[in-house]
Formats: C-alpha cells, structure tokens, sequence
C-alpha cells in the first residue's frame, strides 16, 4: 500500500495554511504603507522620514519584491517545483534583498540617536544578508539540503519586519511604555526580537527534522 501520498498531501496543506497566514500578515503590514508609492509627498512620508524618503523608496521596493519572491518560492522549494519560475524568483528575491538591504543599512544608520533601536536593525540588516548569502553560496556548490536549510532562515529574517509591526502592536496592547516619537521600548525590544526569536524557532525546527531523518536513517 502507498502511504506516502497522503502524508505528501497532509504536509502540503499544513504548508498551504503556514504560507496564507504569512500573506494575511503581509497584506496587514503592506496596504497601509502603499501611500509611500502611491503619494509622495512630505505629509505622506513624515517629518521623520520626508529627509531620507529615497533610502526608504528604495527600501520599500526591493523589499517588496524580496518578501512577495520569498513567499513563492517557499511554496515551489518545499513541494519541489524547482524549474525556471524558481530560478528566475530567486534572482528576483536576491536582487531585492541586496537592493532593499542598502536601503535598510542608510535607515537604520540616520536613525537619530536610540543606539540599541538603530543597533537591532543594523544586525537584523547583517543577519539578512548572510542568511540569504550562505544560502545562494549553497546553491552554486550544488547543496540542495543546505540550501533550503539557508532558504528557510533566509525568509524568517525577510519576513522580520512584518513581524516586528505586527508583534508590537500587539505588545502595545497588554504593555504600557513611555512614549517615543521615534521608537519606545517596544520598538527596541521588537528590533532584536522580530528575528532572533523567530530565527530560533526555525533553526529549532531544521534541526529537529535533521535529528528524526539521521534516526531512521543512520549511517
Ligand atoms: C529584513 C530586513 C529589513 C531591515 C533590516 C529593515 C530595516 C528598516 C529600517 C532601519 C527602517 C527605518 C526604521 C526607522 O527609521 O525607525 C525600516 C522601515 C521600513 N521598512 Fe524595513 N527592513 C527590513 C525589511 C523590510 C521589508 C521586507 C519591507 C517590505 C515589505 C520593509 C518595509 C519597510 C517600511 C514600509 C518602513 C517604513 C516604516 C513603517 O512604515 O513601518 N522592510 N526598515
């Protein structure tokens, strides 16, 4: 009897169900924030970001087509459609990463003082450029496993800053903190913890997985 195939199929719908909670997340994030496309404008921007509103343009637009690629080609890799689309959206989501990563880097360093703010953004910028780095380097040598392993890290921290806004605007709900026109506490929390915890879970599960295969197939 062939059991495989409904065990494929269970797994393709926990994945299916993960990946449209992720683009419910990332609609919630991105339809408020069309009007930096839509309008440009200083009232549209801010007195905060209208004097570094190109860093965030830039930003914005790699970013978009980073977390929109990413999303996809989770789906293609983790159900193994790895033809062209998935070849030509991962040279789009790494050229958005690099593209948006030099937007982020300005942000993150004309953030005015807040030090440990600015500082979790300038790692988790780090932290996004070598997870996405090791897993292309994967690519080119051939290593298929390491690089869906660096794939999955690589998403977790793009995915970061959705997490960020939609975390913290649930903290601010249960916690009260001083207020900050640039970031409260809760900002500076989120810019470490939007992609170390998540970072965590995900290394918690590639191992796991990594752990039970080695267990039925020991060498
Ligand atoms: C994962 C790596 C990312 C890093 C390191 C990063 C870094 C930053 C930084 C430093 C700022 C300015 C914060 C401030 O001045 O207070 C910012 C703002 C922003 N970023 Fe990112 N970002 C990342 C991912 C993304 C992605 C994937 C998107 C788009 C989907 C995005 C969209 C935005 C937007 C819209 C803002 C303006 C603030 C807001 O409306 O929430 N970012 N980001």
């Amino acid at each position: 009897m062939n059991t495989t195939a409904p065990v494929l199929r269970h797994s393709h719908k926990a994945l299916q169900v993960a990946l449209l909670s992720l683009a419910a997340a990332l609609a919630w994030f991105v339809v408020p924030r069309l009007h930096y496309l839509a309008d440009y404008s200083a009232v549209s921007y801010s007195a905060y970001f209208w004097p570094r509103r190109l860093g965030l343009l830039v930003h914005l637009c790699g970013g978009l087509v980073a977390v929109a690629c990413g999303l996809v080609q989770i789906w293609l890799g983790l159900t193994h459609r790895v033809g062209r689309l998935h070849r030509s959206l991962g040279k789009a989501y790494a050229a958005g990463v690099l593209i948006a990563s030099v937007g982020g880097l300005y942000l993150a360093l004309t953030i005015p003082a807040h030090v440990a703010y600015a500082a979790g953004l300038v790692m988790l910028n780090a932290a996004w450029i070598v997870t996405t780095g090791m897993a292309l380097y994967a690519i080119r040598l051939r290593r298929i496993e390491q690089h869906r392993d660096w794939m999955l890290r690589a998403y977790t921290v793009t995915f970061a800053f959705v997490t960020f806004r939609l975390v913290g605007s649930w903290l601010r709900a249960w916690i009260a903190v001083p207020e900050d026109p640039i970031a409260d506490d809760v900002d500076t929390l989120m810019a470490w913890a939007c992609w170390a915890v998540p970072l965590l879970a995900t290394e918690t599960g590639i191992q796991l997985r990594a752990m039970r295969r080695t267990r039925r197939d020991p060498r």
